[in-house]
């Protein structure tokens, strides 16, 4: 096991030998016609990567996480691995289809390597266009109003690994791209929040996004996985103030902000959390029903088809805020 600061002077290592690979890639396939400089870096969470379909009639370049040095390829099944660059409407971006977490064996630092090295590459090679994330998730529901298939706006999170020292910016500082005390009160910005609340109501009103879904506002906590939260867990998320629980996001959204960028960060409720009691032996009488444990319990899959029928809805939504970034 390397430690943090072996593990990020291998990255800086393994970033060198990445830029010129990503720049050849990039360069030879869109110059002389343009000159590609990404603004925003959009990063799908489960079930939320067909947004590449946008990119796809036009020309674009699909770039496979392993052919560029130091970039891990994910093992969760329905997240592959790849690197889209292309157009939404007229925006040039960076689609990440398919992320790391950590709860697949990877070190923290790992699942934020590429935010460092597509920072890297937009400052050298691009006049530092890429300024912007926007970040997708699949999460459960805590707040008692979310319905499954409703849309949160992250404003605020809870970093719960970070609380015991698994965080990303542990190890070295950055230096080039940041400062080594992050503030990260002010993560999530306002403009883009507002911007993507008027497309979702425009949208919805032209029948464009479902009627059913609603959308909300509120704190995702970071957990690091993979099991879903035991009902005590549960609560002691919901005491603490959290509207919603996944298993990514957090660690993206704190790089990001310490390379400077705006955030817009987006979860999907793909399952209502469940927080209640279980039935008590010790006060059951001896002829009591048993209540089934499972009910309600969350899965991998039933997380997946949500997201699946949410990804439209979604889609359609970047595509039309992309130009306002
Ligand atoms: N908990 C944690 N992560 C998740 C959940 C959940 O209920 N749903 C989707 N990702």
């Amino acid at each position: 096991m390397q430690t943090p600061k072996e593990r990020i002077e291998l990255q800086k290592v393994q970033l060198e030998k990445a830029l010129p690979i990503l720049n050849h890639k990039i360069s030879s396939h869109f110059a002389p016609i343009v000159k590609f400089e990404p603004k925003i870096l959009i990063i799908c969470g489960s079930g939320l990567g067909n947004l590449t379909k946008k990119l796809a009639a036009k020309p674009h370049l699909i770039i496979p996480y392993n052919e560029l040095p130091g970039f891990q390829t994910s093992t969760v099944q329905g997240h592959s691995g790849e690197l889209w660059v292309g157009h939404l409407k007229d925006t040039p971006v960076l689609i990440m289809k398919g992320r790391l977490h950590s709860y697949e064996g990877y070190d923290i630092r790992d699942t934020v390597y590429p935010i460092r090295l597509l920072n890297r590459y937009s400052k050298k090679y691009c006049n530092g266009s890429l300024n912007n994330l926007l970040v997708t998730n699949a999460a459960g529901g805590l707040n008692d109003n979310f319905k499954m298939g409703d849309f949160m706006m992250i404003s605020d999170h809870l970093n719960m690994p970070g609380f015991a020292g698994n965080h990303p910016l542990v190890g070295p500082n950055w230096e080039e791209d940041g400062e080594r005390f992050l503030a990260v009160s002010d993560a999530y910005d306002f403009k883009l929040r507002k911007l993507f609340l008027s497309t979702f109501k425009s949208l919805q009103n032209e029948g464009l996004v479902s009627n059913k879904r609603a959308i909300h506002e509120g704190t995702y906590t970071f957990v690091s996985g993979p099991t879903f939260e035991s009902r005590a867990e549960a609560r002691f998320l919901k005491a603490a103030g959290s509207d919603a629980v996944g298993m990514s996001t957090v660690p993206e959204v704190i790089v990001a902000r310490h390379c400077g960028w705006k955030v817009l960060a987006l979860s999907v409720i793909t399952n209502n959390v469940v927080t209640g009691m279980p039935q008590k032996a010790t006060e059951s009488a001896p002829d009591e029903e048993e209540i089934p444990l499972d009910a309600g319990k969350a899965n991998h899959k039933e997380v997946l088809e949500i997201g699946l029928h949410a990804a439209e809805d979604l889609e359609n939504i970047v595509e039309n805020i992309a130009d306002s970034f």
